[in-house]
């Protein structure tokens, strides 16, 4: 398969299942996750079932903190990150997926009625791409269709300047990111982009709180290709060293294991796939970064993990035979 192929037939399929998730609840995205009762007393019952996470990220959150939710789906972490951080703390979801943000968006006023506050923000947006929100894009589009190439060059410029003067997330503006099993969803091709990002939206000082699946070895290409098993969350999962890597790679330090599954969650060819949670945090200044320090600050818990060490250059892609 042609990169250009992979790239398209994995966004469509992740598009597709996570809009049909947000109508029907999908027992086989659903990896169980023990979340604090007192939390799950306001939230809809619809909004429990549309649990697609793999981890608890709220648990490493404290009250007054501007929290972002990288693909928030149905917005239970959101709902639960808006009690933990309380009236003075602010919660941003991003999601790109128009029903799993309307699913998210729809109980809004219901739950912040019970809560006491509202502050919640559903967004829609691609996280490997938080400049740029997709529904100020798809407005300017309806007042400026394209229909040539100065058209075209018309909305890039409008992309630009939109990034530039009014991103959707600001740069040093988040206390703590937070992810669901969302990042392996993210086509390789971006994932060095969305290190990045959550870098840049982090305030100096600020952390990232991230469960997601990974690998005890190199997913092949034969699984990568497959569009279930990538939407499913198993085939696009991080090779477990090459995640902890990737927050080094992006500028951040002090990158600590919080949990790590005992047992696989899911088992292909052999292959193990768990949930981990991970921490790290963005230094406080460009010189409280230490490349070489950095390389060596991985704190394994609960228990050691045999940590691979990346070849230089670019890991992630279709064709290569790791993440
Ligand atoms: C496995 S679900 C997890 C949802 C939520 N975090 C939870 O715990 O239930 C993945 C979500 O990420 C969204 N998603 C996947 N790739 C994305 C991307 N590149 N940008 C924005 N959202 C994305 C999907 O639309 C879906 O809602």
């Amino acid at each position: 398969m042609e990169q250009e192929n992979f790239e398209t037939v994995v966004d469509r399929a992740v598009q597709k299942r996570y809009a049909a998730a947000a109508a029907e609840k999908e027992p086989a995205l659903c990896c169980p996750v023990t979340y604090d009762g007192k939390y799950l007393d306001v939230l809809p019952q619809e909004l429990i079932d549309r649990d697609y996470g793999c981890g608890n990220p709220a648990e490493y959150v404290g009250e007054g903190e501007t929290v972002l939710d990288l693909g928030s789906g149905g917005g239970k972490i959101c709902y639960i990150l808006s009690q933990v951080v309380g009236p003075e703390g602010q919660v941003f979801g991003v999601d790109r997926n128009d029903e799993m943000l309307a699913l998210a968006r729809r109980y809004q006023t219901q739950i912040a009625d019970a809560i006491g506050w509202n502050n919640t923000h559903f967004l829609k947006g691609n996280i490997q791409d938080l400049g740029l929100d997709l529904e100020a894009l798809d407005s300017f589009l309806n007042d400026h269709p394209v229909h040539s190439y100065p058209d075209w060059q018309r909305v890039d410029q409008w992309i630009e300047q939109q990034r530039e003067a009014s991103p959707m997330i600001e740069s040093d503006s988040i206390d703590v990111v937070v992810s669901n099993c969302v990042l392996n969803l993210v086509n390789p091709k971006h994932r060095e982009q969305l290190f990045s990002e959550i870098s840049r939206v982090l305030r100096p000082g600020g952390r990232a709180i991230i469960s997601d699946i990974v690998s005890d070895h190199p997913v092949p290409l034969h699984l990568q290709k497959d569009p279930h098993l990538w939407s499913g969350c198993i085939s696009g999962a991080f090779m477990e060293g090459h995640f902890l890597e990737a927050f080094k790679r992006a500028g951040l330090h002090q990158v600590e294991i919080l949990k790590r599954q005992d047992e696989a969650w899911a088992i292909v060819e052999g292959i193990e796939f768990r949930s981990l949670t991970v921490r790290a945090e963005k230094p406080t200044s460009a010189s409280a970064y230490k490349s070489e320090e950095n390389r060596q600050d991985i704190t394994a818990k609960p228990r050691d993990t045999s940590l691979t060490v990346l070849p230089d250059g670019d890991c992630c892609g279709p064709d290569s035979d790791c993440c």
